[in-house]
């Protein structure tokens, strides 16, 4: 069987006219924009916010595709890459009826998106080192299946998933395979992004919420082939990107050196923090981790965790996780912060020695 997008779009999402905004219609130069029902007189905030933003962020977009080497339609840009996800349900999964297939321990969006939409969800455990099960995955295959979500480098467990296994699943599967690149900038693998052309049943999102520092802006991104992107266009509501947003991501795409470079020192942390945890008596392991943060076994994941709390620290504990039982996931901070991590966890693990011994 050979992938055919128009089967596996939902049939209201076919048939669907799309809502036209007035800024949608209009194409062209103007002088005076009497067709949206702005105040035409400004907006307190100043900044031309008085005007609906570009539905489609074209200026965004060929800022983006420049830097991707992706052409534009082949770009999705969403309130965060959770509205991609929803959308990807929205415009493939009847309720009720498909399912989707996710591989956890994995980020916890997937199956909310799945319940709020009332698809099902078949879930394919990774392998005990963290790896995608290929046959098993496609074992899970049934008539049913329209989406499969691989989350690469994965949340919580922090590994690249093998380019091999997901070419492998996106070759046998003929719906559509969603590859989760949230922290691929952490990653010293390249983007799944490269594999577009041959594979038309992908789809990669990323996010300006990790790397670039951005996620109190909002913005997510999904590359697929033009054709999904248009359904994309098709079911968002019209102004989903603020113009605030928009600009914002705008400005910061001429920071790309600055953001190279906390990229770097993240790395750097990230292994500093791992030497560091590793010389405590109560760390049993750490996760190799190619994303921003590092997934952590320790003795008592919940003791730990209400510790540093205490010490008003937060980290995100895992440990009711399958397969993640015992683990802490600690974000990578900036040096000063490890440094005040690491100092809390030693008096911890001091508490621990002198009630023990
Ligand atoms: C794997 C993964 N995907 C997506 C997201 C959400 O990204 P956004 O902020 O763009 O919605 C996260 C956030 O933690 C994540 O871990």
């Amino acid at each position: 069987m050979t992938f055919d997008l128009q089967s596996l779009v939902r049939k209201n999402i076919r048939n669907l006219k799309p809502y036209s905004s007035a800024r949608s219609e209009f194409e062209g130069s103007a002088e005076v924009f009497l067709d949206a029902n702005e105040n035409a007189f400004g907006s307190p905030a100043g900044f031309g916010l008085n005007r609906y933003p570009d539905p489609l962020q074209r200026e965004l977009k060929d800022r983006i595709a420049a830097i991707k080497g992706v052409s534009p339609p082949q770009i999705f840009v969403g309130n965060g890459s959770d509205e991609a996800i929803d959308l990807l349900f929205r415009i493939f999964c009847e309720p009720g009826q498909d399912e989707v297939i996710t591989c956890p321990p994995t980020y916890g969006m997937y199956r909310v998106s799945a319940d709020i939409n009332d698809v099902a969800v078949r879930e394919v455990r990774l392998t005990d080192d963290f790896r995608l099960d290929v046959p098993a995955t496609l074992a899970g295959i049934s008539d049913a299946t329209k989406l499969i979500f691989i989350c690469s480098p994965n949340n919580p467990t922090g590994n690249l998933m093998s380019r091999e296994s997901i070419l492998e699943i996106a070759r046998q599967f003929t719906g559509i395979v969603v590859v989760d690149e949230a922290y691929i900038d952490f990653a010293d693998e390249p983007s799944m992004i490269a594999e577009l052309g041959s594979f038309p049943n992908l789809v990669v999102l990323q996010t300006f919420s990790k790397a670039w520092g951005m996620a109190g802006v909002r913005v997510g991104l999904a590359f697929a082939s033009s054709e999904i992107i248009d359904l994309m266009n098709r079911v968002k509501p019209p102004y989903n990107v603020s113009g605030l947003a928009q600009r914002a991501v705008i400005d910061a795409l001429e920071s790309e050196s600055t953001v190279t470079r906390w990229i770097t020192s993240a790395k750097l942390e990230r292994k500093s923090l791992e030497a560091s945890l590793s010389a405590l008596n109560f760390v049993q392991k750490i996760y190799p981790s190619d994303a921003n943060f590092l997934l952590v076994k320790v003795d008592d994941a919940k003791a730990t965790y209400r510790y540093l709390i205490e010490e008003k620290i937060v980290v995100r504990d895992r440990s009711n996780v399958e397969l993640c039982e015992g683990c802490l996931r600690i974000t990578v901070g900036t040096s000063e912060e490890n440094v005040r991590l690491i100092s809390a966890l030693s008096r911890f693990g001091s508490m621990g020695r002198k009630k023990n011994s």
